[in-house]
């Protein structure tokens, strides 16, 4: 007996919004993906090459003052290298916010020299993509200097498409295209940043993960943040983060939830955990 279940949702669901996104893509003459600077790696979604298809792929690294400036350098190095346009921006103070016009322009310049040839006098059109929590709302209000997307907001919300002008010759569909991250691969890197719920790997393994990583890359952080002189166990980077935060040493919860927050919020100094080494 053959036994139907509904085990086919999720990829039909992502068949649509596949489908989605290319009808999308197809109006606009660039992608910007948005990718968080604290992993440049798990955040990069390898279906926007295809659904790009030969359209040019600018590469915003947003949340740049998290991540360490010289993994960054390392990664817009290695995307450049790649044949991607890249530019690294922290959506909320406005760092280099300013450049994704110009650097627009300045990508699309054959096109735009073509049409003026042909006499046609068309807009520019753009359109951003990103995982989700990387930013896209942000920087979408940040360019048209006003509300007119909900910070937060979650995908599958349906809202008419609208275009909002950037400049003068230059427009910019007002909803994100939403992209999954790829779980299987990147989960760790993921879950430290916050880039996905706490609720969906076990948080223990979560905070162990992000200890090792803390003590092989930004071990003088790690040990000034919480006055650690050494480790023997995984106890005692407990105990340690307790006394230091002043709370009882077996609420692994409590101490759990503080060293995430310290690592996403900067607290432990800028990190990026992506590394290079792990393309
Ligand atoms: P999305 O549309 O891609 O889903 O992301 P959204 O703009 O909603 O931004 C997600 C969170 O990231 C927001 O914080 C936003 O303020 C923050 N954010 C966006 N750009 C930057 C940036 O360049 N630097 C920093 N530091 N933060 C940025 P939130 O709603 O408070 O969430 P969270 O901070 O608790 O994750």
């Amino acid at each position: 007996m053959e036994v139907k279940t509904n085990i086919n949702w999720f990829p039909g669901h992502m068949q649509k919004a596949k489908r989605e996104m290319k009808e999308k893509t197809s109006l606009v003459n660039i992608v910007y993906m948005v990718l968080d600077s604290r992993i440049p790696k798990s955040s990069f979604n390898h279906l926007v090459k295809e659904i790009a298809s030969n359209r040019p792929i600018l590469l915003l690294l947003n949340k740049a003052d998290l991540a360490d400036k010289i993994e960054t350098k390392k990664w817009m190095d290695y995307y450049k290298s790649q044949g991607y346009y890249c530019l690294d921006i922290d959506a909320i103070t406005g760092y280099n916010m300013n450049k994704i016009v110009p650097l627009t322009y300045e990508i699309l310049k054959d096109k735009i020299e073509r049409n003026k040839e042909r006499g046609i006098k068309l807009s520019m059109k753009a359109m951003i993509t990103g995982i989700p929590n990387v930013g896209k709302s942000t920087i979408i209000n940040a360019l048209v200097k006003k509300k007119i997307t909900q910070v937060g907001d979650k995908p599958g919300v349906t809202k008419t498409q609208q275009w909002v002008k950037l400049d003068s010759n230059l427009d910019l569909l007002d909803t994100p295209g939403v992209l999954w991250p790829k779980l299987e691969e990147n989960g760790m890197n993921l879950a430290l940043t916050g880039a996905i719920k706490d609720d969906i790997m076990p948080i223990d393994e979560i905070v162990k993960y992000g200890f090792d990583f803390m003590n092989t890359y930004y071990k003088e952080a790690f040990y000034e943040r919480y006055k650690i002189d050494k480790i023997d166990s995984i106890y005692d980077i407990y105990e340690k983060i307790a006394k230091a935060r002043g709370c009882k040493i077996d609420d692994y919860e409590k101490i759990n939830n503080i060293f995430l927050h310290d690592l996403r919020h900067e607290k432990l100094g800028r990190v990026t955990v992506d590394r290079l080494t792990s393309v």
